[in-house]
């Protein structure tokens, strides 16, 4: 199986209360939540197409069929779009329906990210080797880094996670991994440095309990395996069943697992203060947005 082909099927779990940003996800699901215009679920589904996705499974709870709804063509939309000549906005509001195919798989207990991942079990099919999973929450800049575990995979088998290098104070928000460097040579297309082997991973540990400072970033390519392991785990962290253990627990059994470390950027859109940095930052290159605010900002944030 070449690169390019290791997974068809991206699961994007999505089936959170979204209490941080109470009260809007009364009414607005948070995955629908722009930023700038377009929302923080398209970006993600863009990033999985690009690196070879064509189906997608979103796994939502009961109440959020506005999530998978986003994905639908409008018909009536795009005619009156159509009629009034607004070709560019007919663009933007083809663009999501035209990425994937998407299906839904349905949550009903919030019982963790480990659960919620294998809730699409269901929805996979005979060939589906591997799946990629991404977070919603997190937006990896610049895309492309599913692709670089794709290679992973090709070269080593098992599973390729995609990992940050994070400050060691801030490490106890994530999975973390235990790494060592590799010893065989990897012709991957990339700088191999930036790939390294798993030798164990751990949910959300204190700061001077965690093995590396090199944390799970929203972005996996797991092997099929994962979703037996997902039916031995018990509640870890949080008390909830943690995608992290099913992992921890296939190392323990000899499965390789790699990571590349992305050196780009990244946005946490799962609470307010991260979502509003990804739109300050996305608006800023806006053509039509970004001139105007940038001179509003300089002139409010210099006033403080
Ligand atoms: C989840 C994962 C964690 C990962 C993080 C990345 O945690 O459980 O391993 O590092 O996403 O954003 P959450 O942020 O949902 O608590």
């Amino acid at each position: 199986m070449s690169a390019s082909t290791a997974f068809t099927t991206a699961i994007v779990p999505a089936a959170g209360l979204g209490t941080r940003f109470l009260p809007t996800t009364k009414a607005v699901p948070k995955e629908l939540l722009p930023v700038v215009d377009t929302p923080g679920i398209e970006y993600v589904a863009a990033e999985a197409a690009e690196a070879g996705a064509t189906r997608l499974i979103i796994v939502t709870s009961p109440g959020k069929d506005a999530v998978a709804d986003y994905f639908r063509p409008q018909p009536e939309l795009e005619r009156t779009l159509e009629a009034r000549g607004k070709t560019e906005l007919l663009a933007k509001v083809r663009r999501a329906p035209g990425l994937l195919q998407v299906e839904t798989a349905i949550q009903e207990q919030a019982l963790g990210l480990g659960h919620a991942v294998g809730c699409a079990e269901g929805n996979l099919r005979g060939d589906d080797e591997a799946v990629a999973v991404l977070l919603p929450d997190d937006l990896v800049l610049p895309s492309g880094v599913l692709t670089r575990m794709a290679a992973v995979r090709a070269k080593f088998g098992g599973s390729v996670l995609c990992a940050f290098d994070i400050p060691r104070e801030q490490i106890s928000a994530y999975g973390v991994f235990d790494v060592a460097e590799i010893s065989q040579s990897t012709d991957v297309g990339f700088d191999p440095a930036d790939v390294k082997q798993v030798h164990g991973m751990v949910e959300k540990p204190p700061a001077a309990e965690a093995p590396s400072t090199f944390a799970a970033a929203g972005r996996y390519l797991l092997d099929r395996a994962i979703f037996d392991a997902l039916k031995r785990i018990t509640p870890g962290a949080g008390g909830e069943l943690q995608l992290t253990d099913a992992i921890a627990l296939l190392i323990a059994e000899g499965h390789p697992v790699h990571v590349v470390v992305h050196r780009g950027g990244r946005h946490d859109l799962g609470n307010p203060g991260g979502f509003l940095r990804a739109a300050v930052d996305f608006a800023l290159e806006h053509p039509e947005y970004g001139p105007d605010l940038r001179e509003w900002l300089r002139e409010r944030v210099g006033g403080v």
